[in-house]
């Protein structure tokens, strides 16, 4: 009796939002708290697009306006690749008013990236447009994909520190609950996961000569966790976790 009290009062001091993946609420006590800021961290391919772009779709099918930032990639390549792989249609609902794209690598924002740009600049420049965005869109989902390439030109890691800690801080003033997504290649994703609310990590297990995709909860704070490895699918309906673990 008692616990169920606490546990209800918990859920009225973080209320939360559902992933829209298949098995993950389950791990991470319900969803991920509301206006936080959570990390997708994988090496390539393990389906870090995959799982934050379902997050997304889930939200704009539950009546919540999204939004995706995409500095890595050009947007029409993530929409393109949705619809192939999954049928999403985010052109549609872009024109529906449901979901917002920003694209970095639109000249009218004026946020080229290039080598005689100075990266902290730059990444200043970043804060403040996802700052204005926000304010002017509203969203209650939000997708940024793949923050690693920017970080990743910022030598001192200190200012590495600072500089997630300041978006992170815009990001959670707004209320939005986002997802994050980054790479493993170079080294700066602890520094990205030490700033978030929440860290899950993609990855492949090799089992024999087979190549398993796996996924765990690195932490999730105020939160209870799941502390095993799960195997995670993927197929024409989007991702999900198993209640499998890649290891008998
Ligand atoms: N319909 C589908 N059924 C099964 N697997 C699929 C399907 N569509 C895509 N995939 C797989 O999903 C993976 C794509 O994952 P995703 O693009 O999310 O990876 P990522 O972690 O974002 O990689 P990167 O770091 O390169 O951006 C690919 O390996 C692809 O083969
Ligand atoms: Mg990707």
């Amino acid at each position: 009796m008692m616990e169920r009290l606490i546990l209800a009062a918990q859920r009225s001091v973080f209320p939360r939002s559902k992933s829209g993946i298949p098995g993950y609420d389950e791990l991470v006590g319900g969803g991920f708290h509301k206006g936080t800021v959570n990390t997708i961290t994988g090496s390539s391919g393990t389906g870090k697009t995959v799982f934050a772009s379902q997050f997304i779709q889930y939200g704009i099918n539950a009546g919540e306006k999204g939004m995706i930032i995409t500095p890595s990639e050009s947007s029409e390549y993530l929409k393109r690749e949705m619809m192939s792989s999954f049928g999403w249609d985010f052109s549609a609902m872009e024109r529906e008013g449901k979901l917002s794209i920003v694209d970095v690598t639109d000249p009218v924002l004026r946020l080229q990236k290039s080598i005689d740009v100075d990266p902290v600049e730059f990444l200043i420049n970043f804060r403040k447009l996802v700052e204005r965005k926000l304010t002017e869109v509203k969203p209650a989902r939000l997708f940024i994909d793949d923050l690693t390439a920017f970080f990743m030109a910022v030598e001192a890691p200190f200012k590495v520190r600072s500089l997630t800690d300041d978006l992170f801080g815009v990001i959670r003033a707004s209320g939005v609950t986002a997802l994050i997504t980054i790479g493993t290649a170079f080294g700066t994703n602890q520094f990205l996961e030490y700033g978030a609310d929440s860290a899950t990590m993609l990855s492949r297990e090799r089992i024999g000569n087979n190549l398993i995709r796996s996924i765990f909860i690195m932490k999730m704070r105020g939160s209870k966790i799941a502390n095993s490895i799960r195997v995670l699918d993927i197929s024409d309906e989007g991702i999900a976790v198993s209640s499998l673990s890649p290891y008998p």
